[in-house]
């Protein structure tokens, strides 16, 4: 998915399955923190909003993930729609270089980053505000070793005690679900708050040069995927808008069930100048921008200091 594209729209029930509980999982709340009153999960919240919305509200925290993050069965179907995570291996090995030992995973969503990181020693925390993803994440090995926060970047700032992380993180293209400069802008602001001075910010997203819808629009035929609880998931493009620097796009898909989802997302694309701006203006310092080894000449990696 770091080089597709998918979100959804919930076209037959409106709010199943989004449905929280926050009693019955413990991953919203990291251990021994105090974490912020962000608002409980309800299916008003977290229903899917009007295709711009995704990250509109400047304030960030009032984030409507799509819903292929926020609803229980496509949730379950992100891992295998991505298949092997190998652009992952690069923001490992980023954080070892940078001698991180403390991480925030902001955007975290299945947690196939912070789970690894755990498991490698570090002290991980794992920010998204899609409820079904953090489930999905609270499932796998080694997921106890993480702090699960559901909320979003905005939240950060006001745990006790501080973050004050060494590195936070955002991987699989998180940087471009904030559609707005304000939502960008008051994301970085609060990521600058829970690293600590000196910390690094590391991100990804796409080169808007290379032009990645132009593949996508191109892409019209049907995938089949069978997922692991779910059976044989099709899915098919149903619609596409460029309007630069915004693209939307919308997918359907189709469940043994005889259920239908249409997804919907709208993705913003930054050039360099505008990165390099937004984080300066963040209190970050550009230190470098790598390409991505996995997906050579599409992607602008990201080492920002916290100056
Ligand atoms: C393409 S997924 C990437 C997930 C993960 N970083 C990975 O590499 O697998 C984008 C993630 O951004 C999350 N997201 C959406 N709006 C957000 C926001 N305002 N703040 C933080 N994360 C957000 C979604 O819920 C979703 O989990």
């Amino acid at each position: 998915m770091t080089t597709g594209r998918n979100t959804v729209r919930d076209t037959e029930q409106d709010g199943d399955g989004l449905q929280d509980d926050r009693a019955a999982t413990n991953i919203r709340w990291s251990r021994g923190r105090q974490t912020p009153t962000v608002d409980p999960v309800t299916s008003e919240n977290d229903a899917p909003q009007p295709d711009t919305d995704t990250a509109t509200d400047p304030s960030a925290s009032e984030a409507h993930p799509d819903a292929i993050f926020a609803d229980p069965r496509l949730a379950a179907c992100y891992d295998t729609f991505d298949g092997e995570r190998d652009d992952l291996d690069h923001y490992e090995s980023i954080l070892e270089e940078l001698g991180a030992r403390t991480v925030v995973d902001v955007g975290c969503g299945t947690g196939a980053l912070a789970v690894r990181l755990a498991a490698a020693g570090l002290s991980v925390t794992g920010v998204d505000p899609a409820l079904a993803s953090l489930e999905v994440a609270h499932t796998k090995p080694g997921a106890g070793r993480v702090d699960w926060i559901h909320g979003t970047a905005v939240d950060l700032p006001a745990l006790d005690p501080p973050l004050g992380a060494d590195a936070a993180v955002m991987t699989g293209n998180v940087a471009q679900v904030f559609v707005t400069d304000e939502a960008w802008a008051a994301t970085l602001t609060a990521i600058r708050a829970a690293v600590r001075e000196g910390g690094h910010l590391v991100f990804e997203a796409r080169r808007p040069e290379r032009r990645a819808w132009e593949e996508w629009q191109a892409e019209t035929a049907e995938s089949v995927h069978e997922v692991p609880g779910l059976g044989q998931v099709r899915s098919r493009p149903t619609r596409f808008d460029v309007d630069l620097p915004l693209v939307t796009f919308a997918d359907e898909f189709f469940f043994e069930d005889g259920s239908t989802l249409t997804s919907t997302s709208t993705l913003r694309w930054r050039s360099e100048t505008e990165l390099r701006d937004s984080l300066t203006a963040a209190g970050f310092a550009v230190q470098e921008i790598r390409d991505a080894p996995d997906r050579p000449g599409r992607e602008f990696v990201v080492i920002a200091r916290a100056a």
